[in-house]
């Protein structure tokens, strides 16, 4: 455990969770959405994140590429800046608690609840030959995980928002029966935050589950991949380089090189005055290229130290089973299991 962790919960700083399942691509959208921020907040709050690989095989997942991709997405949040002396950063399947409360909190959920989830609904619907159990409890295993760390914040994006007002609920119901047990977390809502489109179809948010790949950008991706989809984005026919209504496109590259650069949208228009979108799409391709230049070196280093990322693993489970142990004997007392 880090002194500055230690330190930090002595403070009584406000507790930060939040988690990314290993898919396998980290896109800029959840760069440049999620976990820049996540980077942001670790000065000022007490953080906890984690590799939420339990949640990734309510699909099927192939055993080689499913190993390679944890241990991917645990390398590529270092690289982007989760700093394992700040934060505790650890992978869920390392936790047995999660699985364990999960299940005692899927006695606390109902099943007029868990189906009244838009992402069951979507993902149900899209993979209609494996509609299994997990998919459905999946809200109860993501309650879990705040609830275990009493997060006080839980910084999610608009697809995740349904499932933390129902872990809320879960942790009152909770409460309400046996009395003060779980810390119920809010909602945390950055001071700013990109919000990424498909570069394909800008109404869409960026996700790489797009059947298009030249609809997102991967952290990982090389240079001339990034710069071949920004070449090909989706513009509109005015030719102007501004903000406006009907130009959906190119109010998203704006937002991308706003967010890259730090330049505000009118500093941008009045840069590209004059100029066609070939020379900003470009211009865009290249600041996200630099963007990401140092993420991708610092990456292919920590991918070629596998001992550094065990060990940092490891500590890191090791730390969150001390605290979420905690939690999870003191609900299981309250339900009135014999201690151990
Ligand atoms: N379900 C989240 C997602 O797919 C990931 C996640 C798992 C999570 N557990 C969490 C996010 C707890 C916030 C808090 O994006």
């Amino acid at each position: 455990m880090s002194e500055e962790i230690k330190n930090k919960q002595a403070e009584k700083k406000k507790r930060i969770f939040s988690a990314i399942q290993p898919s396998g691509t980290i896109t800029l959208g959840n760069y440049l959405g999620a976990l820049r921020n996540w980077v942001k907040l670790q000065d000022e709050y007490d953080c906890i994140f984690a590799v939420a690989d339990l949640h990734a095989i309510t699909v099927r997942q192939d055993p080689k590429q499913f190993r390679n991709n944890i241990l991917e997405a645990y390398a590529l949040l270092i690289a982007c800046g989760i700093d394992t002396e700040k934060s505790l950063f650890f992978i869920q399947s390392h936790v047995h608690t999660h699985a364990e409360l999960a299940w005692i909190l899927n006695c606390y959920t109902q099943f007029g609840e868990l189906s009244r989830m838009t992402q069951f609904k979507d993902k149900s619907a899209k993979h209609a030959d494996n509609v299994n159990a997990g998919l459905f409890t999946y809200p109860s295993l993501m309650a879990a995980d705040i609830l275990l760390y009493k997060a006080d914040l839980v910084p999610v994006g608009e697809d995740q928002k349904q499932h933390l007002e129902l872990s809320r609920n879960i942790a009152e119901r909770f409460n309400g029966v046996y009395g003060n047990t779980f810390t119920v977390p809010d909602g945390y809502i950055p001071k700013v935050g990109a919000r990424v489109r498909s570069l394909q179809d800008p109404t869409k948010k960026m996700s790489k589950s797009d059947e298009n790949a030249n609809s997102w950008v991967a952290v990982l991706d090389k240079p001339d991949t990034i710069m071949k989809k920004f070449k090909r984005a989706v513009t509109d026919s005015e030719a102007r380089v501004c903000v406006g209504e009907g130009k959906d496109g190119i109010n998203n590259l704006i937002g991308i090189m706003s967010a890259v650069t730090g330049k505000t949208s009118d500093d941008i228009t009045a840069e590209f005055e004059g100029k066609g979108y070939g020379d900003f799409k470009t211009a865009v391709g290249e600041a996200v290229i630099e963007e990401l230049r140092p993420i991708q070196e610092r990456f292919d280093q920590l991918i070629n130290d596998k001992a550094f990322l065990e060990e940092q693993y490891r500590k890191g489970a090791e730390f969150a089973l001390k605290i979420s142990q905690r939690t999870l004997d003191k609900a299981m007392k309250k339900i009135g299991y014999l201690a151990k």
